[in-house]
């Protein structure tokens, strides 16, 4: 399904729905006159069939008590089998509240107040979260920017775990917000690292789906699964079909001793071990009915990324946009343009976008912005156009 037609189908206007993106910008940026180009969801309806299926259940009108269907466990195996040749077993999937909860919870339980954990910067900032909202020691290892194409620097990064005496790093695969799509040698150099020096790797693949260029390796199967009982894996319907109010994630962990400690505290310290029973019904049809509607995603989100760098290249050429192998986030480096200090005011008082900016994933990202590009192409449009007025002034 081509841009035109899939805009046709799903774009949506939310305003007045309660949403974060478009009802949150007054809270959020003081204002409510802004295009809305922040936090990761997208403005389209989710495929068809998962509102049918939410539709059908809700006619049954009973929302009591519920269990998790068997059949949602298929249709998730079915989906990692089938697009990430990840053949995960039953007994191995675990229920988060959300990816950033899940990333809490196994912060809490595999570290103790004052150890490090480490993450490789500019990335999401609830990573950063997680780790000081718990009081443990953060440990950034930055990423080295070759012109806007990120690579992990391993030297650096073996060498904070060692001096930290690091516990626990957290993987960004793919990386929000610099876009790539890690390569099977960057992961396993990375794996290698953390088990030689028994860091439990947290794979935040959340974004998994969401492929434009190269193919996402699961960090479970890399080196034929070599490092997979000292990784535990995170991962959701959310980011793939739009489905993040649904608040229904899922952690793979293949090591039983670790599953064990997992579950412990989800039930006894967290007290929450299933999900809400919605959640569970809209992932399901998603998995099971959604690859089209992906697809027909994807073709719109690299609709308007080509347009949008086509047009800074001509009118801005100097601006940096990372090459987009994954997400729907663009990161783009505006430092040749806008003194990293006014970049705020410019960015909202004067081209009217409500993004989110570079420093927030840490300092190595002051002076770039992150724009999500999951919307309908006149809000690219429009955004691209304020930016290069107000830029070439
Ligand atoms: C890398 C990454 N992890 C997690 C999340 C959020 O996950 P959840 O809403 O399930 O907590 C996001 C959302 O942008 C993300 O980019």
């Amino acid at each position: 399904m081509n841009q035109e037609l899939f805009e046709e189908k799903y774009g949506v206007e939310r305003l007045n729905t309660n949403c974060t993106k478009w009802d949150g910008l007054e809270g959020k940026f003081g204002e409510k006159d802004l295009i809305s180009m922040w936090v990761a969801d997208m403005d389209f309806k989710a495929p068809e069939k998962v509102i049918e299926e939410l539709k059908r259940r809700i006619e049954h009108g009973v929302f009591g008590y519920s269990q998790i269907p068997e059949s949602y466990y298929n249709s998730f195996i079915n989906w990692e089998e089938k697009h990430h040749n990840y053949k995960v077993k039953k007994e191995w999937i675990r229920y988060t509240p959300g990816v950033v909860a899940g990333i809490y919870w196994i912060v809490n339980i595999f570290t103790e107040p004052e150890d490090s954990v480490l993450v490789s910067t500019p990335v999401y900032y609830p990573f950063h979260n997680a780790v000081k909202e718990n009081n443990r020691k953060l440990i950034f290892s930055n990423l080295i920017n070759n012109n806007g194409i990120y690579t992990f620097d391993f030297d650096d990064f073996e060498n904070k775990i060692i001096k930290n005496k690091v516990k626990i790093y957290i993987l960004c695969s793919p990386h929000n917000p610099i876009g790539r799509v890690w390569k099977e040698e960057e992961l396993e150099k990375i794996l290698d690292i953390c088990e030689r020096n028994n860091v439990l790797v947290i794979s935040d693949e959340i974004h998994h789906d969401l492929i434009l260029k190269g193919k996402h390796l699961p960090s479970a199967i890399i080196k034929g699964g070599r490092y997979s009982k000292n990784i535990i894996t995170l991962t959701a319907p959310s980011k793939t079909f739009n489905l993040a109010g649904c608040q229904n994630s899922i952690a793979i962990i293949e090591d039983e001793k670790i599953r064990e400690k997992f579950d412990e505290y989800a039930t006894t310290k967290a007290r929450v071990s299933n999900g809400n029973l919605f959640g569970y019904i809209a992932a399901e049809a998603a998995y099971t009915y959604g690859e089209d509607w992906l697809k027909g995603a994807i073709n719109t989100i690299l609709g308007n990324y080509n347009y949008m760098i086509i047009k800074l290249k001509e009118e801005l050429p100097e601006v940096i946009v990372s090459p987009l192998e994954g997400t729907y986030l663009s990161w783009i480096d505006l430092r040749k343009y806008i003194n990293p200090n006014n970049l705020q005011e410019v960015i909202q008082k004067e081209c009217r976008l409500a993004v989110d900016y570079g420093e927030w994933f840490g300092e190595a990202g002051l002076g770039f912005i992150r724009i999500n590009l999951a919307t309908s192409r006149k809000y690219v449009e429009e955004a691209t156009t304020n930016l290069i007025k107000v830029l070439k002034k």
